[in-house]
């Protein structure tokens, strides 16, 4: 039996590990509870992954199962398939429909509404920039154009050399230091554009990316 040893689970997956991890699902099968904790309890987001590339089909089909009598399904499921893989790719749309009783227009419907889901694999960093009322009042506009600048892309983008996606967020929780950006898990406050270029260029250099 395949096991999971070779995987480090309590910190971001590269894509060596996501190759690992998926492989232990190639015969379409969740081996065991240490597996099944391994996609519950792990926060296996998207540095250095390129999210459900590889991914089995039965992975996702496993976590829409253990949702979908419960009220209000949808998004338990979009939120876990997303934690997951680092994004919703067509293929769990398409199993979610079918799930809930849906059509794929429902599904996609709720993933367009809600600014957090994507359908796209993200870069190896997300910087999210607040976009809440607090930040803005304190230069968040002013921010968010130079983040956009900077980069070279727009909101729900991904630099070209795959090292940093940009995604808005409305309040981090940190508006008494606005304007505030988070990178990664971690929430940065009182960001100008050049503490933005710095945490790119941090941000880049911590996944691999040379500056
Ligand atoms: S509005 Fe930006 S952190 Fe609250």
């Amino acid at each position: 039996m395949m096991g999971r040893t070779q995987v480090s689970w309590t910190t971001a997956c590269s894509s060596v590990s996501w190759t690992t991890l998926w492989s232990n699902f190639a015969d379409g099968t969740i081996h065991d509870n240490a597996d099944r904790g391994a996609i519950h309890d792990t926060r296996i987001l998207f540095a250095g992954s390129k999210g459900f590339i590889g991914m089995e089909l039965q992975a996702i089909r496993e976590i829409v199962a253990r949702h979908r009598h419960r009220p209000g399904a949808m998004l338990p499921i979009l939120h876990e398939i997303q934690q997951v893989g680092g994004h919703l790719p067509a293929t769990a749309i398409a199993i979610i429909a079918e799930a809930l009783n849906v059509s794929r227009a429902e599904v996609y419907g709720v993933i367009t509404f809600y600014a957090d889901f994507r359908t796209e694999p993200p870069g190896r960093s997300i910087i999210q920039v607040c976009r809440g009322e607090a930040c803005q009042a304190k230069g968040g506009c002013e921010l968010e154009e130079h983040a956009k600048r900077s980069l070279g892309i727009d909101f729900h983008q991904t630099t070209t050399d795959d090292a940093v996606t940009l995604e808005p967020v409305f309040c981090l929780g940190n508006c008494a230091c606005s304007p505030s950006v988070r990178v990664g898990d971690e929430v940065h406050g009182r960001v100008d554009a050049t503490r933005f270029d710095e945490l790119v260029a941090e941000a880049k250099a911590s996944s691999g990316v040379g500056p």
